[in-house]
């Protein structure tokens, strides 16, 4: 039963105005009376008493014999019928009904009739039982711990602070490979050997330009809203993209097909992004250049010039860590859409919507924000502490899954260090101070920096303005999510869980208009 819900009883439901007849009765007449009430039974009586039950069950095996005119209703009824009383639960009284069959039960008082319930009162039974699903699981709030899928793209072991893309711990490839070759072991599950690596890259670089008919229509987007929103334009400019090129049910083509879609909008998310942020400061789109890697041409198409190395390698890494990370929200936003049958450029406006939210990749902007708001060390401690007890969550701390350290923070920490800045040893002062109060203050939640906070950092030292570190974390993440897309779109199952009803009980008469 429904927690708090009162217990009801056979009385409150039941329906007192009980359709009766004798046992002498002609059965004709019974069921005119029946029919003429719109009721399923006539309770048999004598003196007051429950006899018998004449059913619609009685009388389809009384109609089979074709000889009723003479027939009575004590040869036809059901005698004794199982009775409740009205002071009985609601539910055990219910389950009888179901057990047996029955559609309805004389509701007896001593030894006399009172009233009768029956399986349409039982509806009733909605408002007061919780509805159970059959075979239904019962999944934990935000689905937290529950296993969903299978995938062989990677996965995040969030208790040792790891974790890998595909067989690969992804701080080690971001250490030692390029973000094309980490793209290439997603899609194509394994790493590029040196020729499939140059021709990746060709391939990628080839793909990197915005179609014409895209460009023509980007000035519009970019000054359309009061204020410029760069992810907003991006999956406004994206979607566009994806009707131009005429994106398919991936029900509807081959898997080189569905690949070459991925590879297509992987490839150009980085003009999109940094045409849309230029345009909307009144400066022309700088177009992107074949010869340079994926990420020093992403720093390019930014300035025009091309990125001093030791930055393009930081923001590189950055892209790597964040390529995929198993199956957070925005991921699984794709593959949701994804198992409905949708094309993929549905299943990616959809994760960049998913990927906006500050609980996901919204934060890098706001901790700088906290930083700058921080403005000195010596203020660090009150700082947080008086936002930690007003209720605010501090951005760039605490993960879902990771209860130690963020393995991409700690990566992310030394390409801060190694890039230098002024802003540095102030981040790392602050990350200890944030994980001191909140030890104190939120004892036993494991709160660390996440890969967000580092991020901020790095990307500020490589010249990216704040607003476009959520549009950045896009242009690697959308690599992931179309590893994922390809993966599910080649082993579908709709998905499409249930939730528990818990509004007013149903069903309630719909009100005529007054
Ligand atoms: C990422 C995040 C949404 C994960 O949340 P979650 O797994 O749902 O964890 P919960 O919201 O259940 O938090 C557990 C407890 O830790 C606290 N907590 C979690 N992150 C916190 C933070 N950044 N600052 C302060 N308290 C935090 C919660 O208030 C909660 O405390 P309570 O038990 O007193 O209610 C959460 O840590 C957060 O909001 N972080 C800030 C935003 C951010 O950095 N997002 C980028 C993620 S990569």
């Amino acid at each position: 039963m429904a927690e708090g819900a009162k217990v009801r009883r056979v009385r409150d439901l039941m329906t007192r105005d009980v359709l009766t007849a004798s046992a002498s009765d002609l059965l004709a007449a019974t069921c005119s009376r029946m029919l003429e009430r719109s009721v399923g039974s006539a309770v048999v009586v004598d003196d007051g008493r429950a006899v018998g039950i004449l059913t619609e069950r009685d009388l389809v095996r009384a109609a089979a014999t074709g000889n009723l005119e003479a027939a009575t209703v004590a040869e036809w009824m059901t005698p004794k019928p199982d009775t409740v009383g009205p002071d009985e639960e609601i539910y055990p009284a219910f389950t009888s009904l179901s057990q047996h069959g029955y559609r309805h039960f004389p509701v007896v008082e001593g030894d006399q009739l009172v009233g009768i319930i029956s399986m349409r009162d039982m509806l009733e039974l909605a408002q007061v039982l919780r509805v159970e699903h059959p075979g239904q699981i019962e999944a934990r709030r935000g689905l937290e711990g529950v296993v969903v899928a299978e995938t062989e793209v990677g996965d995040v072991r969030g208790q040792e602070g790891f974790y890998h893309y595909r067989q690969y711990n992804a701080v080690e490839l971001a250490a030692k490979r390029s973000l094309e070759d980490v793209w290439h072991l997603l899609y194509e599950g394994h790493l590029p050997d040196a020729a499939e690596a140059a021709a990746f890259r060709d391939e990628i670089a080839s793909l990197r330009s915005i179609p014409p008919a895209v460009k023509k229509l980007l000035p519009a987007i970019a000054i359309a809203g009061e204020h410029f929103v760069p992810l907003d334009a991006l999956r406004t400019a994206y979607s566009l993209l994806a009707y131009t090129l005429d994106f398919k049910s991936w029900m509807d083509i081959d898997a080189a097909t569905r690949r070459a879609d991925a590879m297509r909008t992987s490839a150009v998310m980085p003009a999109l992004i940094m045409a849309l942020h230029r345009l909307s400061r009144g400066q022309e789109p700088v177009d992107p250049r074949p010869d340079l890697s994926y990420a020093a041409n992403y720093l390019y198409m930014l300035t025009g010039e091309v990125p001093d190395p030791d930055r393009a390698r930081a923001i590189e890494q950055y892209l790597i860590l964040t390529t995929d990370h198993g199956f957070n929200s925005s991921t699984f936003t794709a593959r949701v859409i994804t198992s409905t049958g949708a094309d993929l450029g549905s299943a990616v406006v959809g994760a960049i919507g998913a990927l906006s939210g500050p609980l996901h990749g919204g934060a890098p902007s706001r901790a700088l924000d906290m930083l700058d708001a921080i403005q000195t060390p010596d203020r660090a401690e009150t700082w947080i502490r008086d936002a930690v007890l007003r209720g605010d969550r501090i951005m760039g701390f605490g993960h879902r899954i990771y209860k130690t350290d963020d393995p991409r923070s700690v990566m992310l920490r030394s390409v801060a260090e190694r890039l230098g800045g002024s802003m540095v040893a102030f981040a790392k002062q602050v990350e200890t101070t944030v994980v001191e109060v909140l030890a104190e203050l939120k004892p036993g939640r494991s709160l660390y920096a996440n890969v967000e906070f580092y991020a901020g950092v790095v990307m500020d030292e490589c010249g990216i303005p704040r607003e476009l570190f959520t549009p950045t974390f896009t242009s690697s993440r959308v690599i992931g999510w179309t590893a994922h897309v390809l993966e599910q779109a080649a082993d579908n199952r709709l998905i499409r869980p249930s939730a528990h009803y818990a509004g007013p009980p149903p069903p309630r008469p719909v009100p005529e208009l007054t």
